[in-house]
């Protein structure tokens, strides 16, 4: 009796551990969004609603609340933020910029099929994504406030959007890897001369007080090695129209993708798919076909991965 009791609570807790285990991840992975198209020549982006003209009701305050946590996410939701990032450092303005993936090309496409895995993602299960990874945190559950604000806030930046349709300015603009690839050294280089001056000659950024003013690049208060941002390619995507900030679109091909690599080839918090704690189990599962990236391998005689 006693040890089928002893059995049945073990076995309790071992179910209740796989589950914990499942539920820390609420979407695989950070697959890479299908480019937009470019815009045509004297065609407009989708253009947001002002903030004026957000309306003075429950609604109206739903959408400050969720404007608030996405530009402020560390302040307002510190109990899904476990890295020193915002989610506004990746999608710029407020979520409104066009190619730094705003909330209104987002907002539109989902729920999204995805053939890779045969399955629909909602939105909120990609927000999911982006706490889990690029906040290295906890996701909020499905049916939070939190996540309801960050849902109603993308609802109304996507008025007069149409559904199912990519948007032009949707994601990063794609930046092919050059003919000649990418060059680690060559993108220290491109870093101290572009990029120190704000995010610091560690990478780690620069604070003022408890909060990140410039975002750390790497280390551990940075995104995570599951984070799509690790992949060089889509960093490069995203540097290359956004970076340095304010002077969008100056680096050349070859620069976007050797300052990618080079910051991507350091430190940052563990993959937390990790499996078996083993990072080349964990490389063949996740990182072998997700785009280009440095998860796994060795650099300077360094095996990247292994988190911080
Ligand atoms: C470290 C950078 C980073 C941070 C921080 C970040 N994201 Fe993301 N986010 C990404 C990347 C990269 C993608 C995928 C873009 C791609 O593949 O083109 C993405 C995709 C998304 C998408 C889907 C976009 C689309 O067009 O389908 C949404 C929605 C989103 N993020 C919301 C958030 C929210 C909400 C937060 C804060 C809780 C956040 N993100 C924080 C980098 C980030
Ligand atoms: C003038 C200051 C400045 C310079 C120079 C600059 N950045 Fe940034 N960078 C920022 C700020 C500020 C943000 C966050 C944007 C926001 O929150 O609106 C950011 C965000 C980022 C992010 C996404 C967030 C993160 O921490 O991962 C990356 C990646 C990035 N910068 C890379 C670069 C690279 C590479 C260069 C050089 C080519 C560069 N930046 C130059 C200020 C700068």
């Amino acid at each position: 009796m006693k040890n089928i009791l002893i059995a049945s609570t073990l076995s309790l807790l071992l179910s209740s551990v796989a589950i914990a285990q499942t539920a820390a991840v609420s979407m695989d992975d950070q697959s890479q969004i299908p480019h937009a198209p470019k815009i045509a020549t004297g065609e407009e982006y989708h253009q947001p609603p002002l903030d004026s003209e957000i309306p003075d009701n429950a609604y109206g305050d739903m959408i400050r609340k969720g404007q608030a946590i996405f530009v402020d996410t560390k302040r307002e939701v510190p109990e899904y933020v476990g890295n020193g990032m915002n989610c506004v450092n990746c999608h710029m303005d407020q979520g409104k910029m066009a190619n730094a993936a705003p909330l209104w090309g987002a907002y539109p496409m989902y729920p999204a099929y995805r053939s890779k895995n045969n399955k629909v993602n909602t939105y909120a299960e990609r927000i999911q994504g982006c706490f889990e990874f690029s906040m290295n945190g906890t996701a909020p559950a499905a049916d939070s406030e939190a996540m309801t604000a960050l849902i109603t806030y993308s609802y109304w930046l996507a008025k007069n959007a149409p559904t199912g349709v990519s948007l032009p300015g949707r994601g990063y603009p794609e930046v092919k890897q050059p003919e000649a690839g990418y060059s680690i050294e060559r993108g220290e280089v491109v870093y101290k001369e572009n990029c120190a001056v704000c995010h610091g000659d560690d990478g780690l950024g620069q604070m003022v007080g408890e909060l990140y003013v410039f975002p750390p690049l790497w280390g551990k208060d940075s995104f995570n090695w599951g984070a799509g941002m690790h992949r060089i390619n889509t960093a490069a995507d995203f540097i290359k129209a956004n970076m340095p900030l304010g002077k969008g679109e100056t680096l050349t091909d070859q620069q976007a993708w050797d300052v990618a690599a080079f910051m991507n080839s350091h430190e940052r918090p563990q993959d937390p798919r990790i499996i078996d704690g083993s990072v080349e189990k964990t490389r063949d599962k996740y990182h072998a076909n997700d785009g280009v990236n440095l998860y796994g391998v060795e650099v300077n005689g360094k095996l990247l991965g292994q988190g911080i």
